[in-house]
This record gives C-alpha cells, sequence and structure tokens, in this order.
C-alpha cells in the first residue's frame, strides 16, 4: 500500500504542505529548506503507529518546539488554535492526526503533545461520513467495527498518544489494525551508527535479519541474510561496482558474526572495526536496500553523505532496485545521484526552498 499524498501543517518548518507521491520520490533543496523535516513528519506517523509519539515528538525538543514557530499568514483562518496536522493518504486508507498543546497550568507535563482530533476514512470516495471508520476527539472515539457497526470506544484513550498505541482487541477492527501494521511496517534510514566502539563494527550473536537494523546494527547479519536466501548476486554484484579490488563477507566464528573485507594486495582480511566510515555506511545502505522482506515504504535521508561520487552509480542502482518492491523517499544533496537514478527508473523531484522561514515547494529547475 503506497502513499498517494502527504498533508503536513504545522510542523517545525513546514507551515503548509501538500505533496503528491509517486513511486520514487527525491526530495532536493539547500541547507536548512526543510528536507530532513519532511522525513521527520512521515516518521512521526510512524512512531504514531509505534505507539511512540509522545517519544518520537521529544526527540524534537517536545511540541512546543516541533510546531511550526511562524505567526498565522494571509488566507489562515483567523485566531484558529494551533495544531499540528499530519495526514495521509494511501490506496485504501486516508489518515490524519491533529496535535495541539497540552493545558498548560493541568501538568507539569508540558512538552507531551495532546491528540486533539484523530480521523480515519476509506479512501477513493473522499471525506464523508459514510467512509468514516475513526472519528476521535480527545479521549473519546468512534469506530466502526468488523460488524460495520459504528460504536464508542469503550475506554478512555491516553491524550497524548494516537489510538494506534492502545488499541485493545485489534481483530475487531479490521481496517484500523491493517493501517497500523502497514504504517508500522514502514522503514527509516538516517544516519547508520559507524563510529569506534559501535556494534556495527564488534562481533555479535548471529540471528536471522531480513531488515537491516534503522541504525545498521547487525549490518553481518542482514547481509549473511541476503547470501542465504536474498538476492545474493545483485548484493555481489553491486559491490563489486563499488568496490572493484576487494571482496566481502560474514565471519562467523563461535556464532558471533561480523563484516570482513578481503582486500587484493593484503595478506588478512580486514575486520569490521579496520573498515572505513563510507565503507560501511555503503555496506549498510547496500543490505538496507536489497532486503530480503522489502516494506512498502522506505525513507533515506542523504544516503550519499561521506560517499565517494564513485559510488554513487552503484547506489542509484541499488535505490532504482528497491524502487520496485517499496515506495522510495530520498532526500538528497546530489542532483548526480537523482540523475543516476532516473537512468534506472522514472522519478518524481520535490524541489524545495524556504520561504519566510517556511518550507514551500519550487519550481523544478
Ligand atoms: N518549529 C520550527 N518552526 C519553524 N522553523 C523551524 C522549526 N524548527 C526548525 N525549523 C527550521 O527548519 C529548518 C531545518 O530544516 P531541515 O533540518 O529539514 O533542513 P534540511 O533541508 O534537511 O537541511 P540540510 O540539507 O542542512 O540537512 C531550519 O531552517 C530551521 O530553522
Ligand atoms: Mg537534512
Amino acid at each position: 500500500m503506497t502513499i498517494q499524498q502527504l498533508s503536513l501543517n504545522g510542523f517545525r518548518s513546514i507551515r503548509k504542505l501538500t505533496l503528491e507521491l509517486d513511486a520514487l520520490n527525491v526530495v532536493i533543496g539547500p541547507n536548512g529548506c526543510g528536507k530532513s523535516n519532511l522525513y521527520k513528519a512521515i516518521h512521526l506517523v510512524h512512531a504514531a503507529a509505534e505507539g511512540r509519539l509522545s517519544a518520537a515528538l521529544a526527540q524534537e525538543g517536545g511540541i512546543q518546539k516541533a510546531m511550526w514557530a511562524g505567526g498565522p499568514r494571509r488566507g489562515d483562518k483567523a485566531r484558529a488554535p494551533k495544531r499540528m496536522i499530519l495526514s495521509t493518504r494511501l490506496d485504501d486508507f486516508d489518515y490524519e492526526l491533529q496535535l495541539g498543546y497540552p493545558e498548560p497550568s493541568a501538568s507539569l507535563f508540558s512538552l507531551d503533545p495532546l491528540v486533539k482530533e484523530e480521523s480515519l476514512w476509506l479512501a477513493g470516495h473522499g471525506r464523508r461520513p459514510s467512509t468514516l471508520l475513526l472519528e476521535r476527539r480527545n479521549q473519546a472515539a468512534f469506530l466502526s467495527g468488523v460488524d460495520g457497526e459504528r460504536n464508542a470506544y469503550p475506554a478512555s484513550l491516553r491524550a497524548e498518544e494516537s489510538i494506534f498505541g492502545q488499541l485493545a482487541e485489534p481483530h475487531r477492527y479490521p481496517e484500523l489494525s491493517q493501517l497500523r501494521e502497514t504504517l508500522r511496517n514502514w522503514r527509516f534510514y538516517h544516519e547508520f551508527a559507524v563510529w569506534p566502539g559501535s556494534p556495527l563494527r564488534a562481533p555479535q550473536v548471529g540471528i536471522r535479519s531480513p531488515v537491516l537494523a534503522h541504525d545498521g546494527a547487525n549490518l553481518a547479519a542482514a547481509f549473511q541474510t541476503i547470501v542465504e536466501i536474498g538476492d545474493r548476486e545483485l548484493l555481489r554484484h553491486v559491490l563489486a561496482e563499488a568496490f572493484p579490488d576487494s571482496h566481502f563477507q560474514v565471519d562467523a566464528a563461535q556464532g558471533r558474526f561480523q563484516m570482513l573485507m578481503q582486500r587484493e594486495g593484503l595478506l588478512r582480511p580486514l575486520e569490521a572495526a579496520e573498515l572505513s566510515d563510507g565503507t560501511l555506511r555503503f555496506l549498510c545502505l547496500a543490505v538496507a536496500l536489497l532486503s530480503p522482506r522489502p516494506p512498502s515504504f522506505l525513507a533515506l535521508n542523504e544516503p550519499e553523505n561521506s560517499l565517494h561520487p564513485a559510488l554513487l552509480p552503484a547506489l542509484a542502482r541499488l535505490i532504482a532496485e528497491a524502487s520496485r518492491y517499496s515506495q522510495i523517499w530520498l532526500t538528497s544533496h546530489s542532483p548526480a545521484l537523482a540523475e543516476m537514478i532516473r537512468r534506472h527508473r522514472p522519478l518524481k523531484i520535490f524541489p524545495l526552498a524556504l520561504k519566510d522561514g517556511e518550507t514551500t515547494l519550487a519550481e523544478e529547475a
């Protein structure tokens, strides 16, 4: 199930923005224009489905910092309450989360968000009462159940979390559960932990891992999983293209896995702890993009960071390949990377700009 449309209001530099997505989406623009903010906004929807909305917002400094810091603009409803609105239309469902500030005097937890409204419609027929599956105001919700009946949800909801993290008996609400599963399975890669002493540089107990962890910690296990049940040939091919004088494999002494690189001219293989940051980052990207269990949606934030331009063709090929199975969201500073991907697959470019402190869609150059 792919994302058709994203509509965001009031999140960091995004005052109001609607984007129609394709299968392969590339977000470009100068430093500070809001590329990462868009990525984070989508991540917030994922976090809401996992029941971690307030924790994810805390990483942004809490609702106070995450909310658009500007005032109302022309065309805004006068004195409208301040809201952050995250709206996602997928193939089958249209989901919207509206967050506001907590009551100032009610509690010391002043950085928690307050879920003001949460709604779900069946997509394709507009937002009408007849397509409404979930209608939540504050801590009370009405839900369409498996019998098609619309009933009040029997429990009072936690004010600072989405209903997704609180839904008891999910089989009674099949559409909501299906959407929750879809959103939970979205995958995000922002930064890989390649610094000295990080887990991916040390041998680890290897367990079958069709999904690379968000920080790449299980790199060797995820690599070996592709070798055993995934597209081993493509992995080998892409790595040979990226590092022509090297060969990669997993060392599994006593069941503890780590990456090894055998380079021409060296008498022994190099261990993960000895590999360069860029080499490990590229390995993480390759393993993330060739996952034997691809997600419906995969977001990468500036994957070309600290990669030499010579690696871009191989990265472009990996991204194009992954877009056969997953909708791709890519933020990038590299027009060259976008051009190389385009040679494999059609893509949609979103050029962003910052205008009067707000993220806008610039005209494509
Ligand atoms: N609450 C907020 N209200 C308004 N603007 C904000 C808010 N929080 C952050 N910003 C602005 O958002 C911008 C940062 O956006 P973001 O990190 O998405 O940039 P980027 O396009 O990813 O840049 P880079 O290429 O440097 O990574 C900055 O200009 C910052 O001032
Ligand atoms: Mg950024």
